[in-house]
């Protein structure tokens, strides 16, 4: 029996408190000198209360004994342990370096059964101290059992739990943190022992229970969410306990009682956003870490020092540079991607890192990104370049757009992908998980030679590229022999196929499924064959040919037939039009290269081949420096085509520019380019069905409606955004005008007119971009004029104000083809657009940033009657 000395002495109780914000609070924890637990440690649990069940006990003591790394460490995996989480707070050390110990295991059991209980703080100390000699607890009746007598001694935890029945009064919800519980370093026999205690809760809309993320109710872990609850509450108890053993240990660095779990809590709790979980599909449960046995629990959040920031897991550097992926299909990421759809903690911050991707027969090489979250102030980005020939060509990604969210490919067969993070990561920057495959056919490919193999058949164990359609033309002279005899077949027949062509038009067959070696087909053809190979799935590792032609096409004279194919179009215009067919006959010639030749292909669907400019007529607009034609691509789109009058280097910029912003939905999309040797590029773009805003406007008949307007103030405004924002170097547009905003069939805006667009220097950054700022607060005047800004001197300024005045009091300046709004909130929002307009124009430098516009064009969105948000 072990004696008791009886100094009841509360050393400090832990503040509950858990809403304050990261940076409300000073920047971590910081070491006060005193003990920390770093010899193994037992946690006795005392089972407080009735109504314990034998499978929620087992649930809590699973969870201790799955804290130690040595037993549960699960390197490696995606899947947060308790034990990979129990490494975060193993970086937490004494004043000798030493670590807090890696073993925890459950210790001596004692189950006091009671009635329901007003608990005290006194009573709780009371608890404690009655299992050393097993008596009963004073001024309360029930029985005590343990497994075995206490020993009083600083390598054990005393972790009172009460069950959903014992009640605490009105004091004690403000003492202790109703939920967590709280801990206490008591004086038994001359020994600091350390004790503590949490609660169940008594009910599933319990403010203690942890599966309520909004009105979305979890299932819990393990059946029951009062021990799912608790047991959270006594791990994230165990882990304050060792770090801070005498209270002196590891705390707020501002001198504040946060721990290593409390300083997370308001993480767990959902409010610095929900931190996602993992889903257990079978038992159709969620959960944040695993532990032994196939318990599974949702955790406090804990301190990473490394990271400084809240996690459940050592975080995976990318400190592996330059890293070659040379298979053709892979799978990046960085931070913790639970299900491939959502991190669940911030990654590392000090990131700088690159993978290469190289697969020589790679056509291109095409990347979905499944997955991206930087914070968007940030300067965190994912770069994705083209690095085959010549200088890069990048792809910037900056914030967490859903339109990021999609497909595009790069040319060639190198591509390298980097990241960096900043300083500080915030909480909300969870990763960004990308696949890329490699593409290894283009578009349409010419075969002119005897005998050869075709096919598309990436490497052993690997399956072909969704996305894909190509063409192989076999050549032969017309009525002479063709064949094509397959030496391998393995499409998926859900929805891929090759199809075989009698010239390019007429299907004579399509094959799919997998063929065994004794039905593989030969065809005996004859003159010009196509064949065609698409897909939908990558659910087949694909197909090859041996052909033989008796009779192949001479390839030059061939490709001079291809380029008349591109002038028959019409009599081309003027000189400079001559020139550019001669140049493409040449550069055919030189590279073997289609007309346009798109170098980023965004769309697997849109490869651009060839393109017909027809003359005269199909001019549909003029510049200073450029004519724009529109023209037919060969899959039958239409592309329009921009021809510099004079040579220019300007051009090229434009085109630079072009490139990295190209996968904005509201900005104009360049599809390729054609060169000319003497005027330098002609860039060609998607083609904008219902032309310029400023056309819309006025010499349209009908009027576009006001939550047209609005929609297109708010797409140009996220285009602009993107350039002072999101893109770096910083890109000023020094062109805004309604003529250079086009409209889509669906009416989208895309911001075009990109030939005077420079990268803003740090210096130019609030001259230019304030010019853009009011520039753009001019559009919006004529969007609620419908009238145009006839000159941008300084006394129009003042008129155009004199109009947005006239426009907020009475509506009077309104383009009046549209009723005047009767609607309150329709009325409203043209207000607060006309007080946005005024804003933009009257501040000059001093106006509001792009941010703040957007911002407030989205609210004015939110006021208008109709538009859905
Ligand atoms: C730190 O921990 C080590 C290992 O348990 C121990 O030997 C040492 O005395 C501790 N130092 C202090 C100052 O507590
Ligand atoms: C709990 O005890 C306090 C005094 O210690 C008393 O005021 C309160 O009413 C009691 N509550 C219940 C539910 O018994
Ligand atoms: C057991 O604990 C009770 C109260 O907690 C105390 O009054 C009593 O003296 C202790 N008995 C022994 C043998 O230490
Ligand atoms: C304690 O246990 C004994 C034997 O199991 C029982 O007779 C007694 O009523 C219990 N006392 C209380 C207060 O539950
Ligand atoms: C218990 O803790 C107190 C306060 O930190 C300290 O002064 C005392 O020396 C400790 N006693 C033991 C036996 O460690
Ligand atoms: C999974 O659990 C949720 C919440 O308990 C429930 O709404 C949903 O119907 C369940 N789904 C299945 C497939 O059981
Ligand atoms: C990922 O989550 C989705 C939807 O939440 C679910 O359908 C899918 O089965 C999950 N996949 C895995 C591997 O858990
Ligand atoms: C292929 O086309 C040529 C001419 O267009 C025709 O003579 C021949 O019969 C066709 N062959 C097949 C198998 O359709
Ligand atoms: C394949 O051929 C069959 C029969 O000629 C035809 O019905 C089908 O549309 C073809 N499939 C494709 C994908 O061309
Ligand atoms: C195709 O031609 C080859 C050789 O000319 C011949 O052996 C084979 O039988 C022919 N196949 C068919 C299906 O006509
Ligand atoms: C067909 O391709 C798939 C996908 O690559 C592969 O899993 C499967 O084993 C292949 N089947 C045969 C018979 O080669």
């Amino acid at each position: 029996m072990v004696s008791l000395l009886l100094v009841s002495l509360l050393l400090y109780i832990l503040p509950g408190i858990s809403c304050l914000s990261r940076d409300e609070r000073s920047f971590g924890l910081s070491y006060n000198g005193g003990k920390i637990m770093t010899e193994p440690v037992a946690v006795s649990v005392i089972w407080f209360g009735t109504d314990w069940e034998k499978s929620g006990q087992e649930v809590i003591r699973n969870g201790i004994s799955s804290l130690s790394p040595s037993r549960y460490g699960f390197e490696g995996s995606e899947v947060p342990t308790l034990g990979s989480w129990w490494n975060i707070i193993r970086q937490y050390t004494n004043i000798s370096n030493a670590p807090v110990t890696d073993e925890v295991d459950v210790g001596a059991e004692c189950f006091y059964v009671g009635s329901q209980l007003n608990m005290t703080m006194d009573r709780m100390i009371g608890i404690g101290r009655s299992v050393f000699n097993q008596t009963s607890i004073d001024g309360t009746s029930g029985n005590l059992t343990c497994t075995r007598v206490f020993e009083v001694n600083d390598r054990t935890i005393y972790h009172i739990v009460f069950s959903h029945t014992v009640m605490f009064d009105d004091d004690q919800r403000d003492l202790v943190d109703l939920c967590r519980g709280n801990f206490a370093v008591e004086v038994f026999a001359g020994v600091n022992v350390t004790m503590a205690w949490a609660r169940a809760p008594q009910k599933q809309s319990d403010q203690c229970s942890t599966f309520f993320r909004g009105d979305h109710y979890l299932g819990p872990p393990n059946g029951d969410e009062k021990i799912d609850s608790l047991v959270g509450y006594v791990l994230g108890n165990i882990a304050e306990e060792v770090t801070n053993q005498d209270g002196r240990g590891w705390k707020g660095n501002d001198g504040s009682d946060w721990t290593v779990s409390s300083y997370c809590g308001s993480v767990f709790e959902g409010e610095r956003g929900d931190p996602p979980l993992f889903m257990d599909v079978e038992r159709n449960v969620s959960f944040n870490a695993a532990g032994l046995n196939g318990y599974r629990y949702i955790l406090q959040y804990v301190w990473d020092q490394n990271i400084k920031n809240c996690a459940m897991k050592p975080s995976e550097t990318c400190g592996n540079n330059a890293l070659a992926f040379k298979q053709p299909k892979g799978h990046l990421h960085v931070g913790i991607i639970a299900n491939h759809t959502t991190g669940l903690q911030p990654y590392p911050p000090n990131q700088k890192c690159r993978w290469k991707i190289q697969y020589p027969t790679a056509k291109f090489i095409s990347f979905t990104i499944n997955y991206l979250s930087f914070a968007v102030d940030s300067n965190d980005q994912l770069v994705i370049c083209q690095s085959d020939s010549g200088p890069a060509q990048c792809s910037i990604f900056q914030s967490n757009d859903e339109r990021y969210k999609k497909s595009f490919k790069i040319k060639g067969s190198k591509a390298y992908v980097e990241f960096t993070s900043g300083e500080l990561v915030s909480f909300d920057s969870r990763g960004w998980e990308l696949t890329y495959s490699a593409g290894l056919c283009s578009g349409k490919e010419d075969v002119y030679d005897r005998k050869g193999v075709i096919g598309y058949s990436p490497s052993d164990g690997y399956s072909y590229t969704k996305g894909l359609s190509c063409q192989w033309i076999l050549h032969g002279k017309a009525g002479t022999p063709v064949a094509l005899s397959f030496s391998h077949i393995n499409i998926s027949e859900d929805f891929d196929f090759l199809a075989i062509y009698n010239g390019t038009t007429h299907q004579i067959t399509n094959f799919s499924g997998i063929y065994s070696s004794s039905d593989l087909p030969v065809l005996n053809l004859t003159g010009e064959i196509m064949i065609e190979f698409a897909t939908q799935t990558d659910k087949g590792d694909g197909w090859s040919a041996n052909f033989y032609m008796s009779s192949p096409v001479d390839q030059k004279k061939k490709s001079l037939l291809i380029v008349i194919v591109v002038v028959l179009g019409g009599v081309l215009i003027g000189f400079s039009l001559a020139l550019f067919t001669l140049a493409l006959v040449r550069s055919r010639k030189d590279t073997n290269r289609t007309e346009l030749d798109s170098r980023v292909e965004f769309d697997s669907h849109s490869i651009l081949m060839r393109a017909e400019v027809n003359g005269e007529e199909s001019r549909i607009g003029e510049g200073s420096s450029s004519i724009v034609y529109r023209g037919i691509s060969t899959d039958g789109k239409f592309i329009a085509l921009k021809s510099p009058k004079h040579p220019t280097f300007g051009i090229k910029l434009e085109e630079e520019i072009l490139l990295k912003t190209s996968l904005h939905p509201n900005i104009i999309s360049l599809v390729g380019y054609v060169e000319d040797g003497i005027r330098g590029r002609n860039l060609v773009f998607e083609f904008m069905d219902r032309g310029s805003l400023s056309w819309n406007l006025r010499e349209r008949g009908e009027a576009l409606d006001w939550e047209r307007r609005l929609e297109i103030a708010v797409q140009i405004s996220s285009a602009i955004q993107m350039l002072h924002m999101y893109l770096k170097p910083r890109i000023c547009h020094r062109n805004i005008t309604s003529e250079n905003v086009l409209l889509d069939e669906n009416y989208n805006a895309k911001l075009g007119g990109f030939g005077a667009a420079k990268y803003c220097t740090i210096d130019e950054m609030p001259s230019e971009m304030g010019g853009d700022i009011w520039s753009f607060g001019l559009l919006l005047v004529e969007l609620l004029t419908g009238k145009p800004v006839i000159n941008r001197n300084a006394s129009e300024f003042c008129e155009r104000f004199e109009v947005v005045d006239e426009a907020l009091r009475g509506q009077d300046c309104l383009d009046r083809r549209l009723a005047i709004p009767r609607e309150e909130c329709e009325k409203m929002g043209l207000t607060k657009l006309g007080e946005i307009a005024k804003w933009c124009i009257g501040r000059g430098e001093n106006g509001p940033k792009i941010g703040d516009v957007v911002l407030g064009l989205k609210q004015v969105k939110l006021l208008f009657c109709s538009v859905p948000s």
